[in-house]
């Protein structure tokens, strides 16, 4: 029909195909530039990177590693410099900031002859430790496009690292509770650094969200030994195993035993100006703490932000905040404001297509001291704990959850979640060992394009189950949308899907990770989300072997494409031995590293058009 050919149409790029090998791969027509690479200088210097003399200082000058979370942050060319919200109104899509999370380091990746048997014999080196904290956390660096690309601005007044050592205030109903206290910050209203920057968000008024994910590998010690057995849980909970890494040797603050609420002070949403590189980042309580993939808002001009994100593990929850306050576009100060106090809820899905959102308040329901709940402290900082004795439906484990402007609803991606047993399936987490994910598709009340986000009733559907669609076995079958089995390419079909970004036209881009145990990388697929082909995926990037995609962000006008490519070789004990995987660089002098690519059409026109 007339209407099938304008979908195709919509997403017309020649599709590449499913494959596994040391390269990345776009469809025909398309170039992408090696934008930043993990070691990168973001300032002016003569000394080029080398593995093997790098230092926590000359590493805060450069691009850290594991590239995760991309936020393109337009500069208006008159705006001035402290008013994101100008900048970020501009929509200019060839000068910006480019924003990037750097999720967690691999010192066998990182440093030459590291290994177990390195660690063991020759010890682990505090300045080891100082290097990976200075490679997390975050980098900002200003980026244009010119007749021959992307370039980055080294000279940029802009550009700014922010590491695990970053001094950073904690905000909202938490800020200053006795646990959040340590001997370094008696106060518990400030701390040093953020680390697991995995998925994030962007604001109107021109602030980067970023994600405190899985903090809990940085930490060591062990919780049996922890004398409070409600905290001995919590740490329990985030992974703190007296076999994580080493930090603590180094910086005893990451030894629970040393410094038992320092974990407390991670697992938060961080907001942050770019537009002013002297601003103090901010952990926002007030959206809870747990493994957060990121938060996504909805603003819509005169009403309460709503935002929602997902906590990474196994049978966690969907979550939605909702602000105190109301956003005004012309209120640069009020919206700065606008995170920092509100209401936090956790999803219940009903096997009908009915869904309730559930509020985590003190006082209410079970939410009190006698199931441990001294405060609205408590119940922030113990959310999952909150959410589980409210009711809300254990997941297969949310990672990005995103609104597509477009139709108004919101997308739940659910990656995978081996834990889910025969005997609780539910229809939001159909599979029993759901090896393969699927995504949700949440409609709050109203009409497409016009829905009250704020409303506490919801309807969800499944919009797709990954896998192939003709898998013989049924329980590995996927299913996309109403498509038939036949109408998805063979190269069309995916699995775990992990972050996703919506191109200014309303098509769903998702980036995966964990295909590689299916036989092929990686990488990108795009699908509309309305119309005769919703939720037929169309296969647009291949990432190389080993690595998974992140961050995929379109500039406003979506003729470019940055994605994030995550840990090229994983799986290796050590690069620096194997001479066939060296992405991007393919230099033997040089290990594999992750880094942003910029993709765009050589003609210029749309991406994905
Ligand atoms: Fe860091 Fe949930 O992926
Ligand atoms: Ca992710
Ligand atoms: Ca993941
Ligand atoms: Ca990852």
């Amino acid at each position: 029909s007339e209407e099938k050919k304008n979908h195709r149409e919509n997403l017309s790029f020649t599709e590449i195909p499913h494959a596994l090998d040391s390269q990345h791969h776009l469809p025909e027509g398309y170039r992408a530039d090696l934008l930043l690479r993990w070691g990168d200088p973001i300032t002016e210097t003569d000394i080029p990177f080398h593995p093997e003399k790098l230092d926590s200082k000359s590493q805060q000058q450069r691009f850290g590693y594991n590239n995760d979370f991309i936020a393109f942050m337009p500069l208006a060319p008159n705006a001035p410099p402290n008013r994101g919200d100008m900048h970020a109104r501009s929509r200019n899509s060839t000068r910006g900031l480019l924003c990037v999370n750097h999720e967690y380091t691999q010192p066998h990746l990182m440093f030459p002859g590291y290994n177990d048997e390195f660690s063991a014999t020759r010890g682990v080196s505090g300045a080891h430790v100082a290097v990976e904290q200075a490679a997390c956390g975050h980098s900002v660096v200003e980026i244009e496009r010119g007749p021959d690309g992307w370039q980055i601005h080294l000279d940029s007044p802009y550009n700014r690292r922010i590491t695990a050592a970053t001094a950073m205030e904690i905000r909202g109903p938490a800020a200053g509770d006795r646990r959040l206290r340590t001997a370094e910050d008696p106060t518990g209203r400030r701390v040093l650094g953020t680390i697991g920057n995995c998925a994030g968000g962007k604001t109107p008024w021109g602030t980067v969200l970023i994600a405190e994910e899985g903090f809990g590998s940085a930490f060591q010690g062990d919780p049996e030994k922890i004398e409070d057995p409600r905290e001995a849980r919590n740490h329990h909970n985030f992974g703190i195993a007296p076999s994580n890494r080493n930090w603590g040797n180094y910086d005893r603050r990451f030894d629970i035993q040393v410094e038992p609420n320092e974990p407390n002070r991670f697992g938060w949403m961080v907001e942050y100006d770019p537009y002013n590189p002297a601003s103090r980042p901010r952990k926002l309580t007030a959206l809870g703490r747990f493994e957060h993939e990121g938060f996504t808002l909805v603003c819509k001009p005169g009403q309460a932000v709503v935002a929602y994100g997902g906590d990474d593990d196994e049978h966690q929850f969907v979550y939605r905040f909702i602000s105190r306050g109301i956003y005004r576009p012309e209120d640069n100060v009020g919206n700065r404001e606008l995170l920092t106090e509100g209401t936090l809820y956790a999803a219940r899905f009903a096997d009908n297509g009915q869904g309730e959102w559930l509020a985590l308040r003190y006082g209410q329901g079970p939410l009190t001291e006698e199931h441990g709940f001294r405060n609205q402290a408590d119940v922030l900082i113990d959310a999952r704990r909150a959410a589980a004795l409210l009711g809300a439906t254990p997941m297969d484990r949310p990672e990005d959850v995103e609104t597509n402007p477009h139709n108004d609803c919101t997308y739940v991606m659910l990656t995978k979640n081996k834990q889910r047993r025969k005997n609780d399936i539910d229809a939001a987490n159909p599979r029993a060992h759901n090896t393969r994910g699927h995504v949700l598709e949440i409609a709050p009340p109203g009409t497409s394009g016009n829905r009250d986000h704020t409303s506490d009733d919801f309807r969800w559907q499944l919009f797709l189950l990954g896998g192939d669609p003709n898998a013989g076995d049924p329980a590995e079958r996927g299913a996309y949308g109403q498509q038939s089995s036949d109408s998805i390419s063979p190269h069309g079909w995916f699995a775990n899907p992990d972050n996703v970004a919506f191109d200014p036209r309303g098509n769903m881009w998702i980036a995966t990770d964990g295909c590689e145990r299916f036989g092929f990388h990686d990488g990108l697929w795009a699908m509309a989300t309305e119309g005769p082909l919703r939720a037929a995926p169309k296969h647009f990037f291949g990432c190389p072997q080993g690595a998974e995609v992140c961050g995929p962000e379109f500039t406003p006008d979506g003729k470019t494409l940055f994605v994030s490519v995550q840990h090229p070789a994983q799986g290796r004990s050590s690069t620096y031995d194997n001479p066939l995987h060296r992405w991007p660089d393919n230099n033997p002098k040089l290990p594999p590293r992750p880094s942003v690519l910029a993709i765009y059409r050589v003609d210029g026109k749309t991406v994905g058009s």
